[in-house]
């Protein structure tokens, strides 16, 4: 099968002729429908995440399955999915208790020593990510990384929901308490902020709040529900934000993962608020933030992670939430391209030029 092959950090993603095995125990292979491109698989190829080459990038999709492996009861060659990187075990205390999300396991692959998921034309490993490797024209993932979906879904569409949607609706649906009429703030309209703006929206925020610093992104960020817009690059955005607030809003939602933006969240946010830190800051670099800010104004600081989400039962409501009309998907997709195009997406992201992008297989 045609897949794009990390072989470097920094380097662009290579298409190769990559062997994948039969499903084994407890596992489904998928045909990939659809693969979202998450500000996250850049963040890998940039170091910013480890995760060492060679290895397949993609965990945004939707797909069909083709085959199941021995023991799988949830799902049949037919069946159209969602994978989802936060598989679970079940089993484990975090699992049990509620948060499946958290599960300890969820990046643990098959057994040390069995065969690879994935190898090179020459037989060597490459290394499957969170499970998933969606920039492939077929996925071999533990079921209890898939959710089976309604058929009328369009796949392109529900490939979102993997992980952007997910990741911001539930940010604000889950992660958080937001009461009706509260204020919030979303800083960086990504495919995941623009989901956490409609998570806000959904649930009845008052002043909604969008922060960019590409003010093309506010024509839409108004459609999916922002009532006031603020370009980061025109003046002090936490001095907007407090000016549109009343003193800063009830709840930010840090969407980019910059220390800068993280530093602006927690000013932007007003006294006795919450800033809800959901973009991913490289992993080597630190934030200074004022502690007696914190405790004077009695500030709360929470990390948001992939939506706090249990998927079994998440995406097929966020899919009826797309269907009945209150979550809007098509207008998130900038463009759906092909896969020998994943480079060029990686360089709109970089550019800010794209709100979703979508890679389409046949
Ligand atoms: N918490 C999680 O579980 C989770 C899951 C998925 C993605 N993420 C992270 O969420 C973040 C957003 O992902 P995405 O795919 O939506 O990214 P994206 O690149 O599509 O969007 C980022 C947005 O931030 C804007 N931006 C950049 N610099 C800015 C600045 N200084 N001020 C204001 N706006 C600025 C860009 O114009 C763009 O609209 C990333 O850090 C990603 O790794 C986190
Ligand atoms: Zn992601
Ligand atoms: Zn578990």
């Amino acid at each position: 099968m045609k897949a794009a092959v990390m072989r470097a950090n920094n380097a662009p993603l290579e298409l190769e002729d990559v062997q994948i095995d039969a499903p084994g125990p407890g596992e489904v292979l998928l045909k990939t429908a659809a693969s979202g491109i998450c500000h996250s698989d850049l963040t890998v190829i940039e170091g910013g995440l480890p995760f060492p080459p060679p290895c397949i990038l993609g965990h945004e999709p939707a797909g069909v399955v083709e085959e199941v492996g021995e023991g799988v009861g949830d799902f049949a060659p037919g069946d159209h999915v969602i994978g989802c990187l936060t598989s679970f075990c079940g089993v484990c205390r975090f699992c049990t208790g509620g948060r499946p999300y958290l599960c300890p396991t969820q990046f643990a692959g098959r057994p040390e020593g069995a065969k690879p998921r994935l190898s090179a034309g020459n037989g060597d490993p490459i290394g499957q990510f969170a499970n998933l490797s969606s920039f492939a024209e077929r996925m071999l993932c533990p079921e209890r990384s898939l959710v089976k979906i309604r058929p009328d879904m369009p796949l392109d569409r529900a490939s979102l929901i993997g992980c952007g949607v997910t990741t911001g609706l539930g940010a604000a649906l889950n992660t958080v308490h937001i009461p009706a009429g509260a204020s919030v703030a979303i800083i960086g309209l990504g495919g995941v902020g623009l989901a956490a703006l409609q998570g806000a929206r959904i649930i009845g925020a008052g002043k909604l709040v969008a922060v960019d610093a590409k003010p093309w992104k506010f024509d839409l960020a108004q459609k999916l529900g922002a009532t006031d817009c603020v370009d980061a690059t025109d003046g002090d955005p936490v001095a907007a934000v407090h000016e549109l607030t009343g003193g800063g809003a009830d709840f930010v939602f840090e969407c980019i993962g910059l220390v800068p933006t993280v530093q602006q969240a927690v000013a932007m946010t007003g006294r006795g608020g919450t800033t809800v830190l959901v973009g991913v800051v490289p992993m080597h670099l630190q934030v200074p933030i004022s502690a007696s800010d914190l405790t004077l104004q009695e500030k709360k600081i929470t990390g948001s992670y992939m939506g706090s989400n249990r998927f079994r039962f998440d995406m097929p409501k966020y899919i009826d939430f797309y269907l009945d009309g209150r979550l809007h998907l098509d207008e998130m997709i900038s463009s759906r391209i092909g896969l020998e195009e994943v480079n060029e997406g990686f360089d709109r992201i970089r550019k800010g030029e794209v709100a979703r992008q979508v890679i389409v297989f046949d």
